[in-house]
């Protein structure tokens, strides 16, 4: 309605029936054959394929191509791909300039959503959307040069070189090599840590109509070019209740500091006069257990072994946590287990990421879901312009007075 009167839809040239719905409970925004979720039994599946098998059987780069093009590539489909992703890793030697315009301690997400909008401005020869081939240009060039301007986010903050990537390594090897290598010293890449870093991307890789995804979705449906869409989706991650939360997660570790501290914790994340949570706890659509956890989880006891790091004070309340939720009856009846970002946040700080640089890496890994998503909707010839309605609840017409009288 307008104040008091009811709208005939078909007047404001709507289709299909008028539905309030805040948060998208139950509207689909669009059709896709991307990935399919069933909350309820904990499944997700890329292009029919399950995420756990996706996560422990393939690597990232052939999940790139399976979301991107529907399939999973064979041999000479799979060289062809990551040598074309190898070719685009170099990023504008001018980008490095780009970053020098911000504060060596601003977030690392708020320099990404600036340098990655910034692209457009970089690569103009790819930006007609209505043809495929440009379409294609510009997938490879975000995919490739995604953990580049990533890690070059990190090495601006610390303060240190950039590190040019190396086409010799696997896209997890490289990205962490370009996180840690030194002029003064080559970072040896451990197998154990690669093969968890290339799991965390996978298990990132694409979560159809997210936050994000629908913000570069919208953004995109007006014509807007791919490296701005992106941009808008990097912004839309990086709140605490969408890709900010395996950040909130270890800053809440840190905070509960000792394992003494917990209940008092868990207590007021019960109390509904406390807007506290526990974060890493919950999910809006599976409300039962979160595939994807349980591969992170697995991934997470291989690297705390690996490293040695069973001990770990803050991984000692994560895993009292974990428990907890699994006994505790708050958060059985509300179906409230750790999600992925709880485990990934843990493996991250294992493998030496700083805690500013967790939803960095998240949208490294989403960068090939938001594109899939972005080309599947600019592919359909029949996709118009998102714009959501509105329940309007303001003021009736009135008029308009002289300050002298109001
Ligand atoms: N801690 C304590 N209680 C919680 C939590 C939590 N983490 N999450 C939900 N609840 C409670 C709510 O208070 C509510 O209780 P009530 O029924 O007594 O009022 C009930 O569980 C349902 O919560 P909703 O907010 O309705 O659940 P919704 O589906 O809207 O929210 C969300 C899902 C945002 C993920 C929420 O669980 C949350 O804030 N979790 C913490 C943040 C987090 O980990 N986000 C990462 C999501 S995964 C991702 O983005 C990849």
């Amino acid at each position: 309605t307008l104040g008091q009167d009811v709208v005939d839809i078909s007047k404001l040239g709507g289709h299909g029936v008028f539905t309030f719905d805040p948060g998208f409970l139950s509207t689909a925004s669009c059709e896709s054959k991307i990935t399919f979720i069933d909350g309820g039994k904990g499944v997700l599946l890329h292009r029919g394929y399950p995420i756990d098998q996706l996560a422990t059987q393939s690597d990232y780069l052939e999940v790139c191509y399976l979301l991107l093009y529907g399939e999973l590539p064979d041999q000479k489909q799979k060289e062809h791909f990551t040598s074309t992703v190898q070719n685009h890793t170099m990023v504008h030697e001018q980008l490095a300039a780009f970053y020098k315009g911000f504060r060596r301690d601003a977030h690392p997400m708020a320099i990404m959503a600036g340098v990655v909008a910034a692209l457009s401005a970089f690569y103009h020869d790819s930006l007609d959307i209505t043809d495929p081939h440009h379409r294609e240009v510009c997938a490879f060039r975000l995919i490739a040069k995604i953990p580049t301007i990533a890690a070059m986010c990190y090495k601006y903050t610390k303060g240190q070189p950039f590190v040019y990537p190396r086409n010799d390594q696997s896209y997890a090897g490289n990205f962490l090599r370009m996180m840690f290598s030194t002029p003064c010293s080559d970072y040896q890449v451990n197998p154990v840590l690669e093969r968890a870093m290339d799991r965390i991307f996978t298990l990132h890789a694409d979560h159809e109509q997210n936050a994000s995804t629908s913000t570069v979705r919208l953004a995109g449906s007006s014509g807007a070019n791919p490296f701005a869409c992106i941009a808008a989706g990097i912004a839309a991650l990086w709140g605490p209740a969408h890709g900010g939360a395996n950040e909130a997660v270890l800053t809440m570790l840190e905070e509960i500091g000792d394992e003494s501290r917990i209940d008092e914790f868990v207590a007021r994340a019960k109390d509904k006069n406390d807007p506290f949570r526990l974060m890493g706890f919950g999910h809006r659509v599976y409300k039962n257990f979160d595939p994807r956890a349980k591969v992170m989880k697995q991934t997470c006891d291989e690297v705390l072994g690996e490293l040695g790091l069973d001990n770990d004070p803050l991984l000692k309340i994560a895993k009292r946590l974990e428990q907890i939720a699994l006994e505790d009856e708050y958060f059985i009846e509300r179906s409230l287990y750790p999600n992925v970002d709880f485990y990934s946040g843990i493996i991250l700080k294992a493998i030496g990421i700083p805690t500013n640089m967790f939803t960095v890496i998240f949208a490294l890994a989403r960068t090939v879901g938001w594109i899939a998503h972005w080309n599947e909707m600019i592919s359909d010839p029949s996709y118009r312009i998102g714009r959501p309605r509105q329940l309007y609840t303001g003021e009736d017409k009135r008029e308009w007075k002289p300050v002298s009288e109001r």
